[in-house]
């Protein structure tokens, strides 16, 4: 009834919108590079014994940028004991609720210009407008659109595969998702842009699209994107019930069943790396997980390529994952593609990105998708973590979505000859 009253645009509807939503006011976020085991340490161990109040972003790696989101309560204890460790830190956010501010009115205008309902890369969609939009599409005398439900979420919502053919004999493959954490929005934005380009000029895009199939799944984890969009902007899990927890969900990518509770990985509920009860209790990872089985063991599909979309940190992760210094035979492969992959991205915007064994860049994961489509047969699997590396994080400003998207398109096209041309 009040929100009735309000005019949009004006700060009391943006109020009224917000009831109910976690709000970040004070909440900053803290960059600091761990240059001795000693400051890894103490930031291991502030991560690992971590009861949901700070909220690393990022995981803590020996001379790596770490970004923690910290509560106003605790800033200043955690300012002193960064201090007195001799860490120096950076302010990377000084209000995070500015931030989603920022993003959710960039987001509104975007899509009010648009007209709503009406897809958009000028902002980000929510679970219905993708579904809206990839249902839709026609296939055309060009390319082939089919749309199939994999699997049912949690709390009921559709996770929609799209296969997108040039040709009824192409049997070479490229999988992609996206979305497996909530809060990473850029991503099944970017999965969208790219079904769009695809299906709208496919001409264009006969490098990539001659010989080779693409299957993808825009939006793996919907219940936890949803609840960013009305509840908690930067949720990362799937949101089940935990049996003797009020804490929900669980980290969909530590519930693939490859080196399932290994390191990287939780066993309490209330973490954000909590594993789940078993390997794919969750409907979403069990979805994913039956459908690359189902590619894998088709004679008439050859996915060679398997592309999970992450974001942040610019990175493009290569198997093993779950530790550090392990490598499959074929891992030259794998980096010289990684290589030329990033070279191509770097050429479209200049944006850096590095590559390397998820492992080695990052740390060890136990039941990640990336090596359980790796152990399940695609040659090619890739965990690639997408925009930004500085300053907005998960939050990234909906006019990012476009350029992020077309740097995206040019690995992928390093990423499809390869497919297409290699023995
Ligand atoms: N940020 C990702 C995560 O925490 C990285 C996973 C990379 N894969 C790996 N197996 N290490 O899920
Ligand atoms: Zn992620």
């Amino acid at each position: 009834v009040v929100a009735a009253r309000v005019r949009r645009g004006t700060e009391s509807y943006s109020q009224a919108l917000e009831a109910g939503i976690r709000r970040y006011d004070g909440y900053e976020v803290l960059s600091v590079i761990p240059d001795t085991l000693e400051k890894l340490g103490v930031l291991r161990h502030i991560h690992d014994s971590n009861d949901g109040s700070y909220d690393f972003w990022t995981d803590p790696v020996l001379n790596r940028k770490v970004d923690i989101m910290v509560a106003p309560e605790l800033q200043e204890e955690f300012k002193q004991l960064l201090e007195k460790n001799g860490m120096a830190y950076k302010t990377k956010v000084n209000n995070v609720q500015s931030l989603i501010n920022q993003e959710r009115a960039a987001n509104e205008k975007a899509r009010l210009r648009n007209g709503n309902g009406k897809e958009g890369w000028d902002y980000y969609m929510r679970h219905n407008e993708i579904e809206e939009f990839i249902r839709s599409r026609p296939s055309t005398g060009d390319i082939t659109v089919s749309v199939e439900t994999i699997g049912t979420s949690y709390e009921g919502r559709n996770i929609t595969a799209v296969k997108l053919s040039t040709s009824p004999t192409n049997s070479r493959g490229i999988l992609i998702d996206a979305n497996i954490h909530a809060r990473e929005w850029i991503t099944s934005a970017t999965a969208t842009w790219i079904i769009n380009e695809f299906v709208t000029k496919p001409a264009q895009y006969g490098d990539l699209l001659d010989g080779v199939d693409y299957y993808i799944i825009p939006m793996v984890n919907p219940d936890g994107y949803e609840h960013c969009h009305t509840a908690d902007r930067m949720w990362r899990k799937t949101r089940s019930v935990n049996a003797g927890s009020s804490c929900l969900g669980c980290d969909p990518n530590r519930n693939f069943p490859f080196q399932f509770g290994g390191e990287g990985t939780s066993s309490v509920p209330c973490s954000d790396i909590f594993k789940g009860d078993h390997a794919l209790s969750e409907s979403e990872t069990k979805a994913l997980s039956d459908y690359i089985v189902r590619l894998a063991g088709d004679e008439n599909v050859d996915v060679r390529a398997y592309l999970t979309f992450h974001s942040y940190g610019q990175l493009w992760l290569l198997p093993w994952g779950y530790t550090a210094g392990t490598y499959p035979d074929d891992y030259e492969d794998q980096l010289s593609l990684g290589q030329a992959a990033i070279a191509a991205l770097a050429g479209v915007h200049n944006t850096q990105y590095v590559t390397g064994s998820g492992a080695d860049v990052l740390y060890g994961v136990g039941g990640a998708s990336d090596d359980y489509g790796k152990f399940s047969g695609i040659k090619y699997s890739v965990t690639v973590e997408m925009r930004d590396d500085d300053e907005y994080g998960f939050v990234l400003p909906p006019d990012q979505i476009i350029p992020n998207a077309q740097e995206i398109m040019a690995a992928l096209r390093v990423v499809a000859a390869r497919v297409r041309d290699e023995a």
